[in-house]
């Protein structure tokens, strides 16, 4: 077992803290504080395992994230040095209003082995395993990703099904994408699901495609880079202030693609636990006395899904 991966469990308990924290204010239209109970949860957790953590995507830069901003260290400090991606509730709408899909997500990989993304947009497409490299990319009309991956998958373009969040920005590749006869499934939030839904053949998703959050696209890949799954992101900007940052944050190039392995690379651990129900997991179910979660766990040697009966409440202490 790798250094990295000897922590898979750690990982599990850390987006279990944050899942249950988070999903006592499921549906209660307060985004504000269930993001805080689940990043205060998933830091507490962080800082009981022994490794030097350093967060390199987390709640923001350190002015204006006061906890788990990056560059933040967690953990003991004993042990390995880890750099960590993580969104405590990635989805904050979906919790607040109660919908689907809202996941408590982090990622755990060697030093260096995740890019320190700034918290711009990204654009992504990703599609799922055991299809060759280069399958689909950012640099291909909507119609012709379409095409390659139905080639691919030995279907008809009018088979497959692509996933896209629902924004105005979208209007135009919702248009390709209908236009090569596939359907679109549209999501409100979510995108991390939304492209790990690619590598799960029971969601019947094909294709993840449009632009979302640059630090989600780098949890994203991360989870594909375990199951050998396509990613490709480019930072998308909505002002010069946004390019320069990236350049501050050691990005030479802020408007090429990046492959998957640029933006995960070596020995990675990635884990979800659901807080509401959605296409991976259930959420958090919490009856008072006992609390249960599933959390997906994955790493290039094995994919878990783990069920947790919490006994107390230690999960969230
Ligand atoms: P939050 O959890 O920060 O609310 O993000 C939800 C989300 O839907 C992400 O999954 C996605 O990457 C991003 O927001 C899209 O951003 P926008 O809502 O600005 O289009």
């Amino acid at each position: 077992m790798t250094r990295v991966e000897h922590l898979v469990l750690d990982a599990a308990r850390v987006c279990e803290a944050a899942a249950i924290a988070a999903a006592r204010h499921v549906g209660r239209g307060d985004e504000k504080t269930a993001d805080q109970a689940a990043v205060d949860a998933m830091r507490r957790a962080l800082n009981r395992i022994d490794m030097q953590g350093q967060v390199v995507i987390g709640e923001g830069e350190r002015d204006e994230a006061p906890m788990l901003y990056i560059g933040e260290e967690v953990g003991t400090g004993k042990g390995t040095r880890i750099d960590i991606a993580l969104d405590p509730l990635e989805g904050t709408t979906l919790c607040a209003t109660g919908g689907a899909n809202s996941l408590a997500v982090l990622a755990f990989a060697g030093a260096g082995g995740l890019l320190h993304a700034p918290d711009t947009y990204m654009e992504k497409i990703a599609v799922g395993a055991d299809l060759p490299e280069g399958v689909v990319g950012l640099d291909r009309s909507p119609g012709e990703n379409m095409q390659r991956l139905a080639e691919a998958r030995g279907r008809r373009t009018g088979d497959l099904v692509a996933l896209i969040l629902n924004r105005p920005r979208h209007d135009e590749l919702i248009r390709e994408v209908r236009k090569t006869g596939a359907r679109v499934r549209l999501i409100q939030d979510g995108d991390v699901a939304g492209v790990i839904a690619t590598t799960r053949p029971e969601t019947g998703i094909d294709i993840y495609m449009g632009i979302g959050g640059a630090p989600e696209g780098v949890l994203a890949a991360a989870a594909l880079r375990c199951v050998g799954g396509r990613f490709e992101g480019r930072l998308a900007f909505r002002d010069h202030g946004e390019r320069d940052r990236a350049r501050a944050m050691g990005i030479s190039d802020p408007d090429r693609i990046f492959s998957i392995g640029e933006l995960a690379s070596g020995e990675v651990v990635f884990c979800a636990t659901g807080v509401t129900d959605g296409w991976l997991l259930r959420g958090v179910r919490d009856n008072g006395a006992r609390i249960i979660t599933q959390s997906l766990v994955m790493s290039s040697s094995a994919v878990r899904v783990i069920t947790t009966d919490h006994a107390s409440r230690e999960g969230d202490a």
